[in-house]
C-alpha cells in the first residue's frame, strides 16, 4: 500500500515509519523540517514537506496514497493544531485513516478515573479540547480512531490490547496502565492493512 505517516518526525510517528518499511509499503512521510528524517533513507520511503496548517501540502501528498496514518501531535503547538491536521485529512481522498488521539479525551473521556481526567486536563490545557474537535472532524466510515493510554519509548511489547471503546468493560479507578510508542505504531499499521475497526475508536492499552 501507499501510506501517507503525519506527525512523521515525531515520537511515535518515527515507529509508524519503521513498522510501515519493514512490512513492505510505499511510505510517504509529511515533515514540516526533512532533514529530520535524513537518518531514515530507505527506498521506499519519500519525505515531503508539509505543514497541517497549509492545507495542500497534505492533500496534494495523498492524492495517489491508499491510506495515511496521523501522529499528529499538538504538544508546544498552537491549541487548535490536531484540529487544523483534521480538516486537511478530511478534505483528502483516501480509503482508510488511523488517526491518534489520546485516552481520556474525546469519546473516551470519563473512561478513567476523575484524578486521570483532573491531571489530563491540566497537562494539555487548551489541547484538550483540540483533541476532541479534532476526532470529531476526522470520524467517519473510513477512520479509525486510536486513542492509547499514556505513551512509553520502551521497546515493542507486542502485547498491546486494541479494544473498540463501545464494547470495553473495564475502565480504570485512578490510573490508567501504560503502553510503548512502538505497539501503537504496530496497532495503527495493522489496522490499515487489514481494517478491523474502521469507523470507531479504539481503546489502546
Ligand atoms: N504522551 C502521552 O502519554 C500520550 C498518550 C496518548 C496519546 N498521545 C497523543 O499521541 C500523539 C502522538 O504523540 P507523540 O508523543 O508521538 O508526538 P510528538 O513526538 O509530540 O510528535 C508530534 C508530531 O506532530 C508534528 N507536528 C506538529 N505540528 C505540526 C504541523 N503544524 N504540521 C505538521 N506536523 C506537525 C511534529 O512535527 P515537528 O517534528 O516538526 O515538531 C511531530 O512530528 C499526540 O497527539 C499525543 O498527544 C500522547
Amino acid at each position: 500500500m501507499r501510506i501517507v505517516v503525519l506527525g512523521a518526525t515525531g515520537a511515535t510517528g518515527r515507529h509508524v515509519l519503521t513498522v510501515a518499511l519493514d512490512r513492505g509499503h510505499q511510505v510517504v512521510a509529511l515533515a514540516r523540517r526533512p532533514e529530520a528524517l535524513s537518518g531514515m533513507a530507505h527506498g521506499r520511503l519519500e519525505v515531503r514537506r508539509a505543514d497541517v496548517r497549509v492545507r495542500d501540502t497534505v492533500t496534494s501528498a495523498c492524492r495517489d496514497a491508499d491510506a495515511l496514518i496521523s501522529a499528529l501531535g499538538n504538544r508546544r503547538e498552537p491549541a487548535d493544531t490536531l484540529s487544523a491536521g483534521a480538516r486537511a485529512v478530511a478534505e483528502a481522498t483516501l480509503s482508510r485513516v488511523a488517526w491518534m488521539g489520546t485516552f481520556g479525551a474525546g469519546d473516551s473521556r470519563h473512561r478513567a478515573g476523575p484524578l486521570y481526567d483532573f491531571i489530563l486536563r491540566r497537562v494539555l490545557g487548551d489541547g484538550f479540547a483540540d483533541k476532541a474537535a479534532a476526532d470529531a472532524v476526522v470520524a467517519g466510515p473510513r477512520t479509525t480512531l486510536f486513542h492509547p493510554v499514556m505513551l512509553t519509548d520502551r521497546p515493542a511489547t507486542g502485547e498491546a490490547t486494541v479494544v473498540p471503546l463501545d464494547v470495553l468493560d473495564r475502565s480504570w479507578r485512578l490510573m490508567p496502565p501504560k503502553v510503548t510508542r512502538a505497539d501503537v505504531a504496530v496497532a495503527m499499521v495493522t489496522e490499515i492493512e487489514s481494517p478491523a475497526y474502521a469507523g470507531r475508536t479504539v481503546a489502546v492499552y
